[in-house]
């Protein structure tokens, strides 16, 4: 472990959905890295997991951190202001990170009036009024907070099963530039993280059912592997992430694009490059980044290149 290892001691954060997949990993290495982690979760989102938000503290102990647990609906705005507002009265409140979320995979024909409503409460309008509490506090505590919102390739990708997730997306990018022109003024910083394809449970019957999909997002990925939600975690966490960005110019506002595992076929160099890109404002040279070994080690390259960790 380096020097910035416990950089978030004494720190609050809240991960909503962090008793499995992503949201999970990015608890874990926030408890590691010293965060008092809140982990939320929602009962019906769970109901074939038992013991997965129990788990999932015993991680962030084992990782050297201490948090809890709380239960709500994320799509239950009054329970989660409740939740947000509870937990900043009583250890105050540092980091908010917006990762739960559903894709219920569907054809076209498939996406009903409910599906469509239920998908965009939690992935979008969540997203939004969480977002807006822990502002709210954040302002009248006068914290330099930081806000992270879990977002998709599928905000720019044309995904076929997923005509119903992908707008919930591109809401929360844009949700994301637009508050960020306000908060950041303020010291507050807001930012999206695109994960690509991640091997989690949120489809992993659709991912079961259809193999050589798989084996197409593996032929396509830049390291020939799926993703994991620690790749993630080791964005979501980062010092980009969590505290590179001021609202004061254009880029400030622009969503992280992490994709370094994304299934689309990139060169993994320009994937650095756009997320450098948007870090520092200038264009980058590739020194050091030509032939990284997997995707987290290349971002921590970066990082370490940049003296940004
Ligand atoms: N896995 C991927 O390939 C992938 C890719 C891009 C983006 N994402 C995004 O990452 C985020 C996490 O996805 P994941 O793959 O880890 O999912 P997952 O299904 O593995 O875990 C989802 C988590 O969210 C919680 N949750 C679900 N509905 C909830 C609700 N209504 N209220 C509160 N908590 C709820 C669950 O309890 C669980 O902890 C989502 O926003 C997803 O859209 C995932």
């Amino acid at each position: 472990m380096n020097s910035t290892a416990k950089r978030f001691q004494g720190k609050t954060a809240i991960v909503t959905g962090a008793s499995r997949g992503i949201g999970r990993a990015i608890a874990v290495r926030l408890a590691s890295e010293g965060a008092y982690v809140v982990i939320t979760y929602a009962k019906a989102a769970d109901a074939k997991y038992p013991g997965a938000p129990e788990e999932a503290l015993r991680l962030a102990r084992e990782a050297g951190g201490e948090g809890e647990i709380r239960e709500a609906d994320v799509a239950d705005t009054s329970a989660m202001r409740a939740l947000i507002r509870d937990v900043a009265d009583g250890r105050g409140l540092d980091i908010l990170v917006n990762n739960a979320g559903i894709c219920p995979m569907l054809e076209l024909f498939e996406i009903t009036e409910d599906l469509w409503d239920r998908v965009h409460d939690i992935n979008l309008r969540a997203v939004f009024f969480a977002s807006q509490e822990a502002a709210r506090i954040m302002l009248e505590k006068k914290t330099r907070g930081r806000i992270v919102c879990i977002s998709s390739i599928s905000a720019e990708i044309g995904t076929p099963t997923q005509i119903h997730y992908c707008p919930t997306k591109g809401g929360v990018n844009a949700l994301v530039k637009a508050m960020a022109s306000v908060l950041g003024p303020h010291g507050i910083t807001i930012n999206a993280v695109m994960p690509g394809d991640i091997a989690t449970d949120i489809s992993r019957e659709w991912d079961e059912a259809n193999p050589e999909e798989i084996q197409r997002y593996i032929e396509r990925c830049p390291v020939r592997r799926r993703g994991r939600p620690e790749d993630i975690a080791a964005v979501g966490s980062s010092p980009a992430a969590l505290t590179w960005w001021m609202a004061e110019s254009h880029r400030s506002c622009e969503a992280i694009t992490a994709s370094l595992l994304q299934n689309q076929p990139v060169d993994q160099v320009d994937v650095c490059r756009e997320l450098r890109i948007q870090i520092d404002g200038r264009v980058p040279d590739n020194d050091g980044l030509q032939q990284p070994a997997s995707g987290q080690e290349a971002l921590l390259a970066m990082m370490e290149d940049l003296h940004i960790l």
